[in-house]
């Protein structure tokens, strides 16, 4: 059912369709040691079993319903610019759904909310040797034609635009989006990804109450740092956050 891309430079030429699988993370990540991989191959699954969240959480979705799939890229960055691959990422999340929605916006460090409530989660595991990302497997759930959630903050295309979609074709989008960011990150336009990823960041320059170490307290996001540090303008002057040192 889902198809490979003809039409894209890198991501998406290959595709492996996988009935069941508990994580395509896992798979893609033990896929890439062979000699089999290929750069952009897709990993995708109708039933992950086991699927991996941010945190340790778990990322749990119903069969044939949504999206769930991995990608792997060979040598896509350096370490340094690690935090690109998420730049490039959320925002052809972003562009594929401002494409059938609005009201899109990306939660430091990476969720992709519309109306406030997350439609996309992705998860981001990295292979490194000395200064280079050798490989990089980007996992992506996005919540298609699921319409029943078991929590409040949850929602899927169908839910907000009222319309069943159709796996494949949303696939097919979002891995010329996918390609079309990529091509731009690996061409260099950082400067670029960043300016657009500030505009859609969500609560950038709005009061609001934040924790960290235990602690709440009111400040506004200023955007982030290179290294996709988030920059929080308080009372007590500008406080920078790494991943996990801040919740919202
Ligand atoms: C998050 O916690 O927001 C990240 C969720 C990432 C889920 C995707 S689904 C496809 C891929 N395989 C996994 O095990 N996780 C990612």
């Amino acid at each position: 059912m889902y198809k490979a891309s003809s039409a894209t430079r890198i991501i998406g030429n290959n595709l492996v369709y996988l009935e069941s699988v508990g994580s395509t993370n896992s798979w893609a990540s033990e896929f890439s040691k062979t000699e089999k991989i290929k750069d952009g191959m897709v990993f995708i699954t109708d039933h992950q079993t086991a699927g991996r969240g941010q945190m340790g959480n778990s990322w749990i979705t119903e069969p044939k319903t949504n999206l769930t799939f991995s990608i792997v890229l060979l040598d896509p960055v350096t370490v340094q610019e690690q935090f690109y691959l998420t730049v490039f990422v959320t925002l052809a999340l972003g562009d594929l759904l401002n494409s059938i929605l609005s009201q899109v916006q990306i939660k430091w460090p990476n969720d992709i909310l519309v109306n406030q409530k997350k439609i996309a989660g992705i998860l981001i595991e990295n292979q490194v040797r000395g200064s280079k990302v050798t490989a990089s497997v980007i996992g992506i759930g996005l919540n298609v034609n699921q319409q029943l959630f078991g929590i409040d903050h949850a929602t899927s295309i169908r839910k907000e635009s009222g319309q069943m979609q159709s796996l494949s074709d949303t696939l097919g989008q979002l891995l010329s989006c996918l390609d079309e960011r990529y091509f731009q990150l690996r061409n260099g336009m950082k400067n670029l990804l960043r300016d657009e990823w500030h505009n859609v960041l969500y609560l950038k320059g709005l009061p609001h109450v934040y924790r960290s170490n235990g602690r709440s307290f009111e400040g506004v996001i200023t955007g982030v740092d290179d290294d996709g540090r988030l920059a929080v303008e308080t009372d007590e002057g500008q406080r920078i956050f790494g991943f996990k040192e801040i919740s919202y």
